[in-house]
């Protein structure tokens, strides 16, 4: 089968895109680069054996996407491409819009004049908001608290009233919990532009040197250890959920709404020393305020994800520092050497 998929070369598109070749996929990448880099695409295949094809570009270039329609036989599209720092949302809400919604619409249109009516979104927990209730099941009330939350949210309600409207379309909506970890060759991984926001690729700079110490937001929350804590997967087994999704829509129509987790919260504590374990070494921190916008715990509800697609989470918090280690110590700058 000939999948396009969309922000390819990106942290969850790449280990993807390794996946997909190796099942015998035909893979198109289309990215602009904004967040990822172009030697990705040599990573991937050195890893795979085989090339996915690659078009530097935009979702947002309807005269781009008419053209890989017409000239390739796509059919289905994994659509990754977007924006996705919590940080920066705030402040830019007409880029994350126009992009992430805007860019989402271009998209779909140019699937449907095309004739394309296969679909796996990449949607977030994050569209849940504050917890009601724990573990968040795919039925937890919607009410995101950022702009980004409110853009995938978007998104999936474009997609809902697209499949309403024309039965053929399949559309998975599969949202992911913390992916971290990196493929087991050392090759491709998390590569944050700057200083990162989140918490693993934070410890693994630590650990390799680049940063002098980690802070810990908080440590007097509600939860085992007073730290903050979350559902970390294992950015491998999360690709392998997009290919049990695609396996999915090849036998059923409309709307596929589904938690990519493990169901196990792990706490800052708890990573930071299942990562000292895995690099062999200690991890300075200092616990400092809360950061504004962070939730106290949260972790999926995976039943789901089981019955639906037969698939679940296989690797725990020791493999995926193990992972995240060997890329990072085997790479100190990512793919910027
Ligand atoms: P990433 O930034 O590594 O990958 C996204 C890719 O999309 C990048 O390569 C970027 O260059 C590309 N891109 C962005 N806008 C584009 C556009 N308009 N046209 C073409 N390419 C564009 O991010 P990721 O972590 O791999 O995330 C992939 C998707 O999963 C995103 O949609 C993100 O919102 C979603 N998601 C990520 C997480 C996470 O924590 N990493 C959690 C939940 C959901
Ligand atoms: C962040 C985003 C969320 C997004 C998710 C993707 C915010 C407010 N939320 O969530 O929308 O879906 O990434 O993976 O940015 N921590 C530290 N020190 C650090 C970094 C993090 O103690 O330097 C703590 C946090 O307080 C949190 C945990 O580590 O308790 C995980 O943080 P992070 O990796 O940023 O993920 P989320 O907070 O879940």
């Amino acid at each position: 089968m000939t999948i396009l998929v969309t922000g390819g070369t990106g942290y969850i598109g790449s280990h993807t895109v390794v996946q997909l070749l190796e099942a015998g996929h035909e893979v198109l990448v289309l990215d602009n680069l904004c967040n990822s880099k172009a030697q990705v695409i040599d990573r991937i295949t050195k890893i795979a054996g085989k090339a996915p094809g690659f078009i530097e570009g935009d979702v947002r270039d309807r005269a781009l996407l008419k053209q890989l329609f017409a000239k390739h036989p796509i059919e289905t599209v994994i659509h990754f491409a977007g924006l996705k720092s919590v940080a920066e949302c705030g402040q830019k809400p007409l880029l994350y819009y126009d992009n992430n919604v805007s860019g989402s619409i271009v998209l779909f249109e140019e699937m449907k004049n095309a004739g394309v009516k296969s679909i796996v979104f990449s949607s977030s927990a994050t569209v849940y908001g504050e917890p009601v209730f724990l573990p968040y099941t795919e039925a937890h009330p919607l009410k995101p608290i950022n702009v980004y939350g409110h853009s995938k949210l978007m998104v999936e309600q474009v997609l809902q009233d697209l499949a309403l409207s024309d039965r053929a379309w399949k559309v998975a909506l599969l949202r992911y919990f913390n992916p971290v970890g990196a493929h087991h060759s050392g090759l491709i991984g998390e590569d944050p532009a700057g200083i990162p926001n989140n918490l693993m690729p934070f410890v693994a700079q630590v650990a390799v040197g680049k940063r002098a110490k980690l802070s810990v937001f908080g440590d007097d929350y509600d939860t085992k250890d007073g730290t903050g804590v979350r559902d970390y997967i294992h950015v491998d087994d999360l690709a392998s959920g997009h290919l049990a999704a695609l396996q999915y829509l090849q036998k059923n129509q409309g709307v596929l709404t589904v938690n990519l987790g493990t169901g196990q919260g792990t706490s800052v504590f708890e990573l930071i020393h299942a990562f000292e374990k895995a690099a062999n070494k200690k991890i300075p921190y200092e616990v400092v305020a809360r950061r504004a916008g962070d939730l106290p715990e949260y972790y999926a509800d995976a039943v789901y994800s089981k019955t639906a697609l037969d698939w679940q989470a296989q690797h725990g918090i020791d493999r995926m520092c193990v992972d995240t280690w060997r890329w990072q110590s085997q790479n100190p700058n990512g793919f910027g050497q």
